[in-house]
């Protein structure tokens, strides 16, 4: 993990390859609409805002500002995910509460011709341990479809505990879906 300021990238190593996540920025933006726009129908089941709308520039500039102003306020940390130069995918730290909760949560998507290769895994594992070592947080948690197996998997991989399942938690595709509560604890 390297970090200047609201800088930090994480490295990791993938069975598909060396990875690293970098905070979204300016020059991401062809990359990142072209794979948001490709992936919108693979996306669409599993995650409650898929939309062609916000893929320009003006949308992308708002949504880099408001994710600074995350990053400044240790409230969120947005990563792309890249292979080398290609953007595979993003892995999000959100939610963040301090005080006597220390915990996040962790949202997570690879463009389907990417899939496979273990870019989630190594992705939830870097920004888990980010979360843990980088912010000092206690406690990160995940929340999946029960019908997404190959989330659990990646979940389960990274040592994440089955909790429970939260009632119709999120409105994705149309419908209020229920979800499963995963989380992992720091060992301190
Ligand atoms: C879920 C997702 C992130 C996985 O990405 P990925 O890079 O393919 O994940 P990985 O390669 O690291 O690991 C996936 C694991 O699930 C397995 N898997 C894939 N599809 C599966 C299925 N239908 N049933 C069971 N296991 C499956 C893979 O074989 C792999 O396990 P392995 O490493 O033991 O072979 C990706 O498919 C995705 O973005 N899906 C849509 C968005 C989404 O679901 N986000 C998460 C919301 S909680």
């Amino acid at each position: 993990m390297s970090s200047r300021g609201t800088h930090t990238v994480l490295n990791a190593q993938a069975k598909g390859g060396a990875i690293s996540l970098v905070h979204p920025r300016w020059a991401d933006f062809d990359a990142w609409a072209a794979l948001r726009r490709e992936n919108t129908e693979y996306l669409r089941p599993w995650e409650p805002d898929v939309s062609t709308h916000g893929l320009n520039r003006p949308a992308y500039r708002g949504r880099l500002s408001r994710l600074k102003k995350l990053v400044q306020q240790d409230r969120a940390y947005p990563f792309h995910i890249f292979r080398g130069e290609t953007l595979v995918g993003a892995c999000n730290v959100t939610h963040i509460e301090r005080g006597t909760a220390q915990s996040a949560k962790l949202g997570y998507w690879i463009g389907e011709q990417f899939i496979g290769r273990g870019f989630a895994r190594a992705s939830v594992g870097a920004a888990t341990t980010f979360c843990f070592n980088g912010l000092g947080l206690h406690r990160v948690e995940a929340a999946v479809q029960s019908d997404n197996a190959a989330s659990m998997k990646v979940l389960q991989s990274q040592e994440f505990i089955f909790e429970g399942t939260a009632r119709g938690m999120l409105k994705i595709n149309g419908e209020w879906r229920d979800h499963d509560i995963y989380a992992k604890l720091s060992s301190d």
